[in-house]
């Protein structure tokens, strides 16, 4: 019996002893890996190929996923985020996040000069810093540790969001050194790169989805996703100007943010202490050319009092601090003659008025036009035909205008009143009410709605039915051969051979997208449906729910909100789409033409085992079918998808314009490419 148990606890012994050495070992692993992401996103300045980043990266997850009583929230493995939902706590803030007082002038920056010089009655220093213009955020770090991130919220309490903020590579999780406080916050600015923001919104453009304004509002945006995993794909990024605790490691602002800067956080090069005006006037110059150059967008300079204990003695009003001030960079702005102002009405019969210009040059490019928004904005400038009118670009990507210059106005110009009926088919039109926007309610019989509707649901990432582009949607309307999206499945091959500019071969070509389209699968059709703020990710959530059109078609607003990223909003507009004859008319057709209509049984079961064992990397545009469906191919044929090309990775599925990134690590590493031709024939299909 006594050596029974001697035996027990010698491998228990053992157990914990190797136990000790694999948790030392994953210790050891995050640290590297945390070292190489801050090289990597705050100094820019990588010291691994990215193949040996990944292969320890899998070393750590394999460990982690291996020996999960060593599991560790703020471990570099956890930066992926997550595709559970997330919905946002409220934390009260332990400090309130006020703003700032804003000038926009030398001469107001000197009266903030002269205040603080005579309310301090002493010497002092002023901090310069670029004014980032992004979405504010406070990180409470305890213990060294990442603990919380808030929104700036209402000031006095955000939203939780320390899920989509630990995605954020340039985020450190765990501080560097030791000599850190307990408990301290530290704010910054979450900021959507220039190159990642022109990316989103190409995409959207191809969507048609409504294109976003500008990266403050996508960091925003970004940073309320209820999906991290989501985030992770966004590459945003941070700094970090301002520290706040109880026991701060320094005596000057200048100097916590050195503190800051060591521990690991990203702070801002563009950072001097000034000791006189001028100093500051000098920073003021330089940066409102410089920062043109730079990937993130910028709206200002902060300027600030550097000495701790002098901003204690400024102290705060009620909205912003004595001890600091923001300075405005102007926007850049143009002077030109409004020659008329024009309605274009979109597939959703939303009305866009837009300004038609005297071109004009700004920001290095000819301006001719600029967006009106909506009747609101007409009406708050009191707009006349012939005005005189500010264009300014700031942050924005549309040129909008922005003020009138009436002292220049002669009364000859009409003044600009707001269309009331549709310049397209005489609607008189409506306004929803809460929205800005005024519409056309003649959905059936308005022509820009029945062709936005229709090459909508032939796009690429709806239906994509092959050579049918709006020129050809636009010809088949015209000639009364079309009108809305069932008539497609109708279509002969002489109703289009028929048609100017269109010959035999092409119009076979339509015929033949038109009968793969009905292989689409439903997450797609619903999206293709065009039903009113339901894009690709709300169509995919749908499909996913529901699996058919006939529940879809049945459901209910209470239902409906329960899934996943639905408001009220889509929720109202998907009753409202299915609950008009003329769509159910519609989706009968659909029906009885072979389209998709409720998830493939099919598309559920494992089709063979070609692919087992293999990790693909799916990268590039696809012609013939989307990355989603690629995805589940894959998996249908036992493979395993993979986001990134590393040793592990089989070959990869390349489509055109391949990223650069990807391409130079496959060659690295002597990875096959294979075409979507030669992957649809290696399975079969
Ligand atoms: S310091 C007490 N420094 O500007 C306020 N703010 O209008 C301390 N911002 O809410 C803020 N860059 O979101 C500070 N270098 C910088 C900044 C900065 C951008 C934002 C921040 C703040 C707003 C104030």
């Amino acid at each position: 019996m006594r050596d029974l148990f001697s035996d027990i606890e010698q491998e228990v012994s053992e157990n914990t002893n190797s136990n000790n050495e694999i948790e030392v070992q994953i210790k050891a692993l995050r640290k590297e890996l945390d070292e190489h992401n801050y090289k990597y996103y705050v100094l820019a300045k990588p010291t691994i190929s990215d193949f040996e980043f990944d292969k320890k990266m899998r070393q750590l997850q394999d460990l982690e996923e291996a020996y999960p009583q060593f599991f560790d929230p703020n471990s570099p493995t956890q930066r992926v985020g997550s595709d559970l939902n997330v919905s946002f706590e409220q934390v009260k803030h332990q400090y309130p996040m006020l703003s700032l007082s804003n000038t926009y002038s030398e001469g107001e920056v000197l009266d903030f000069y002269e205040r603080t010089s005579k309310l301090l009655n002493a010497d002092f220093e002023l901090v310069c810093e670029l004014k980032y213009d992004g979405s504010s955020i406070s990180l409470i770090y305890e213990n060294g540790e990442l603990a919380r991130a808030v929104t700036r919220g209402d000031g006095e309490k955000g939203d939780d969001v320390t899920a989509n903020i630990k995605t954020i590579k340039s985020i450190p999780l765990k501080l560097h050194g030791s000599d850190f406080p307990e408990k301290f916050e530290i704010r910054g600015e979450i900021l959507m790169p220039w190159p990642v923001f022109d990316e989103l919104n190409r995409e959207r453009e191809e969507q048609e989805e409504p294109l976003l304004a500008n990266p403050r509002n996508a960091a925003a945006g970004t940073l309320k996703m209820q999906n991290s995993a989501e985030v992770a794909k966004r590459k945003l990024d941070g700094f970090f100007y301002y520290l706040l605790g109880e026991d701060l490691p320094a005596e000057t602002h200048s100097d916590n943010l050195e503190t800051a800067r060591k521990w690991g956080f990203k702070v801002s090069d563009a950072v001097k202490v000034c000791k006189n005006p001028e100093e500051v006037f000098e920073f003021l110059r330089y940066w409102d050319v410089e920062r043109k150059n730079l990937p993130v967008a910028t709206d200002g300079v902060v300027i600030k009092v550097n000495s701790i204990i002098q901003q204690r003695n400024l102290g705060f009003t009620a909205k912003s601090p004595r001890w600091s001030i923001a300075y405005k960079f102007q926007a850049e702005q143009a002077v030109t003659r409004l020659n008329s102002v024009s309605y274009q009405v979109g597939r959703t019969g939303a009305v866009t008025p837009v300004a038609n210009l005297e071109a004009v040059q700004l920001s290095g490019t000819t301006v001719r036009r600029a967006s009106l928004h909506n009747a609101d904005i007409i009406a708050g400038f009191d707009l006349h035909i012939g005005d005189m009118v500010y264009v300014e670009k700031g942050g924005e990507i549309i040129p909008k205008i922005t003020g009138v210059d009436t002292d220049t106005r002669n009364d000859d110009g009409e003044k600009v009143e707001f269309i009331t009926n549709c310049p397209e088919c005489g609607t008189e039109l409506i306004r929803i009410e809460g929205e800005a926007a005024h519409y056309c309610p003649n959905e059936y019989a308005c022509p820009p709605q029945i062709k936005g509707k229709i090459e909508h649901f032939v796009s690429r990432k709806a239906m994509n039915i092959d050579g049918l582009g709006s020129e050809t949607v636009n010809l088949l309307y015209q000639n009364n051969i079309i009108e809305n999206i069932a008539d497609i499945y109708d279509l002969k091959l002489t109703d289009i051979a028929g048609l100017e500019r269109l010959g035999e071969k092409s119009a076979q070509n339509i015929m033949d997208g038109i009968e793969k389209s009905k292989e689409v699968p439903f997450e797609r059709v619903v999206f293709a449906l065009g039903i009113r703020y339901v894009g690709e990710t709300v169509a995919k959530k749908l499909a996913g729910h529901y699996k058919s059109i006939e529940k879809l078609e049945n459901t209910t607003i209470d239902e409906l909100v329960t899934v996943d990223e639905i408001g009220i909003k889509i929720a109202e507009s998907v009753v409202q789409y299915f609950e008009n004859e003329h769509n159910r008319a519609l989706i009968e057709r659909l029906k009885a033409a072979g389209v998709q209509l409720a998830v493939s049984e099919d598309m559920m079961q494992p089709k063979s085992d070609t692919l087992e064992g293999k990790t693909i990397v799916i990268s590039g545009t696809f012609k013939h079918h989307s990355r989603d469906e690629y995805k589940k191919m894959i998996e249908q044929h036992g493979g395993k998808n993979s986001g990134s090309v590393s040793g592990k990775t089989s070959f990869i599925l390349a489509g055109e314009n391949m990223g650069p990134e990807k391409l130079k690590k496959a060659e690295k590493l002597g990875i096959k490419l294979l075409s979507e031709e030669d992957f649809l024939k290696l399975i079969g299909k």
